[in-house]
């Protein structure tokens, strides 16, 4: 994958050692805590990017059609509520496959646009800027290869002028609702200018069985992108996991709110981690949990944001109301 020679591509990376390092701390953190877990922001290696995008085209994982579907009826509407030209941002963007919708709206109405996509993945965010840039002359990328907290840090210092900020694919989902609820707070203080706008997307709770197909789809790919977190702790940290002794595990905890995503220890088994210099031992059927996948009411939504400090000013759904997508502005 070659980077995008052209004058219309920035990119700012994060340290490969502060990213290491960072890995190293959480993974030797998480996997000595009771009961064990690792942090779901690791997912996105190469290839976790790469397994996520298979996932958003799985039968089973609704979530990105619903999405686009919202996005198809209503990204007219939204790039013409601004007056003036705006600068595209967006959190976690990933392929950016969806978000090409609202840069050809936004296109419609404004003769240039900068998009600053901010992904925890440099080779995704790579990747989306060479195929968004050969699509359009008018567009102009400044890619932030960086966690959200970072990203948002050189948004304050760097973009000026109406901002759109995006955080689609009901990503706050995987934070804790009190994380979720603190970190919306850094983007409201961080969307400090007048016509500045957040869309962010939440998925709604529905049918258990829906949900837990969505996060353990018949082809096994959810589980071989939650597996590739101790994959990837073999390649980076010298771990020695045998995938085939571990397997996937998603459930829909309803009185919580979300579903949760482990990774089941298959037997009793002790595993070394050499460059932490850890043996990590496991109980028959312990797990690690990976990840938690929020679901919202309708009727939470406005409160969740207000707590946030944004004021809802519309929402959108599909037609099966599968999904949210919900554009508010910081509370001035
Ligand atoms: C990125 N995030 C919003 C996805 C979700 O639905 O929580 C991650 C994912 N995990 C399993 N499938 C998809």
């Amino acid at each position: 994958m070659t980077p995008p020679s052209t004058d219309r591509f920035t990119l700012i990376e994060t340290d490969a050692q502060v990213a290491l390092d960072t890995l190293a701390q959480d993974v030797a953190r998480g996997l000595t805590a009771a009961p064990k877990t690792l942090r779901c922001r690791h997912f996105y290696d190469q290839r976790g990017s790469a397994l996520f995008e298979a996932i958003c085209d799985l039968p089973e994982y609704y979530v990105t059609r619903a999405e686009r579907e919202i996005l198809l009826a209503h990204a007219g509407a939204i790039a013409t509520s601004f007056t003036e030209p705006v600068t595209l941002i967006e959190l976690g963007s990933g392929s950016a496959v969806k978000t090409r919708l609202l840069i050809e709206a936004l296109l419609a109405h404004q003769q240039k646009l900068l998009f600053v996509p901010v992904d925890i993945s440099q080779t995704a965010l790579e990747e989306s800027a060479v195929g968004l840039l050969g699509c359009y002359d008018e567009l102009e990328v400044l890619g932030v290869a960086a966690p959200y907290d970072v990203g948002l840090a050189h948004l304050h210092a760097h973009i000026t002028g109406p901002r759109l900020a995006l955080w689609l694919g009901s990503s706050v989902g995987n934070f804790a609702p009190g994380a979720a609820v603190a970190f919306l707070r850094d983007v409201a203080t961080a969307l400090d200018g007048e016509a500045d706008r957040l869309l962010i997307g939440m998925d709604l709770h529905k049918d258990r069985g829906v949900l837990e197909r969505a996060y353990d789809d018949a082809q096994g790919v959810t589980a071989d992108f939650n597996l590739n977190l101790l994959r990837r702790i073999n390649g980076e940290l010298g771990g020695r996991f045998d995938l085939a002794r571990f397997s996937h595990r998603a459930f829909y905890d309803e009185a919580r709110g979300r579903v949760e995503m482990h990774i089941v220890s298959k037997r009793a088994q002790t595993v070394a981690i050499d460059h932490l210099d850890l043996d990590i031992a496991f109980a028959d059927g312990e797990t690690i949990h990976t990840e938690n996948a929020y679901k919202y009411r309708i009727e939470s939504i406005p409160a969740l944001l207000a707590e946030a400090g944004f004021v809802l000013e519309r929402q959108f759904f599909d037609r099966q109301r599968r999904f949210s997508l919900n554009l508010a502005y910081p509370r001035r």
